[in-house]
């Protein structure tokens, strides 16, 4: 892929180097916009109705209109994609520039929307395991919002980075929520659990998708509440995501998860989901 590949600014298709916002953009002063990652594979958009509903339910939550009906954002979207390869869009809405800064949501403005597309590049290692931490989750209320807002994500992610970790995994009052960046499964006795929706979580398209297979292959699951003792003696844990898929994580906390390798559930869900990628594309 290209070093300058053409990007979507309100409207315009153009290279990324003359892709150009106002410094008065909400996006910019206050983080004021949401944003979706929608993978293609095969250089088709993967699961686009799902991607679509959760950013219009994100617009809702922050009161915005959106800019576009269901059927435009595909228009928008498929010819940033390049035919054939397996890459992912990354589609962002702020509220749009304003004449000053003003905490409150000014009057009569265009929301900004840019989109770009990027190669997807396999996490290396991921077929070994990873390794993750546990911290604090020192996150907003809000969680289920694709907000831009991500500081405090940011941060917990580079504190992963700086122990030699993968990803952090998050804790709520002993209750774990998510990944950084990621949604959280476990294996616990025979059980694949992950945390219920709510406002603590991302309700990430990844997940369903590993629930859904769950449910048409017969693996037992629960959507459940994981305690942070409970994930500390899971049989498996996996990280998931649209750009990373599923990874199983082989060491929390410096111990090993079981015997320190990828588990047999992992196994069994990673065939299925690369199957159900191959047939959807
Ligand atoms: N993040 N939880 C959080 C906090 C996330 O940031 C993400 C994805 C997920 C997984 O959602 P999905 O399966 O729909 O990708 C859960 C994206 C990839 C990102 O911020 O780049």
């Amino acid at each position: 892929m290209s070093d300058n590949p053409t990007v979507y600014l309100n409207g315009q298709y153009l290279p990324l180097d003359q892709a150009k916002i106002s410094v008065l953009d909400r996006g910019f002063l206050f983080g004021d916009g949401i944003y979706e990652v929608i993978p293609a594979y095969a250089g088709r958009l993967f699961r686009l109705p799902e991607h679509i509903d959760r950013l219009e339910a994100s617009l809702k939550s922050i009161r915005l209109n959106s800019p576009h009906s269901r059927e435009q954002w595909a228009g928008i979207l498929e010819p940033l994609l390049e035919p054939g390869q397996d890459q992912y869009i990354y589609l962002q809405i702020t509220r749009g520039v304003a004449p000053k800064r003003d905490h409150a949501f000014p009057e009569h403005i265009e929301p900004t929307v840019f989109a770009m597309c990027s190669p997807i590049v396999p996490l290396s290692g991921r077929d070994s395991g990873v390794k993750a931490i546990t911290l604090d989750d020192t996150r907003w209320a809000l969680c289920h919002i694709k907000a831009i807002t991500l500081l405090a994500n940011i941060l917990l992610r580079q504190n992963a980075v700086d122990q030699g970790c993968t990803e952090a995994i998050l804790v709520k009052d002993g209750y774990v929520t998510e990944g950084a960046a990621s949604n959280i499964f476990a294996v616990l006795d025979g059980i694949l659990v992950t945390p219920p929706k709510g406002e603590e979580i991302l309700p990430g398209i990844t997940r369903d998708v590993i629930l859904e297979l769950a449910r048409t292959n017969d693996i037992p699951y629960s959507e459940d509440i994981i305690s942070l003792e409970a994930l500390k003696t899971a049989d498996e844990i996996w990280l998931t995501s649209s750009t990373r898929e599923i990874i199983p994580v082989v060491e929390l906390d410096s111990e090993p998860v079981s015997d320190g390798k990828p588990g047999p559930v992992w196994q069994k869900m990673h065939q299925l989901y690369q199957e159900f990628k191959k047939a959807q594309s």
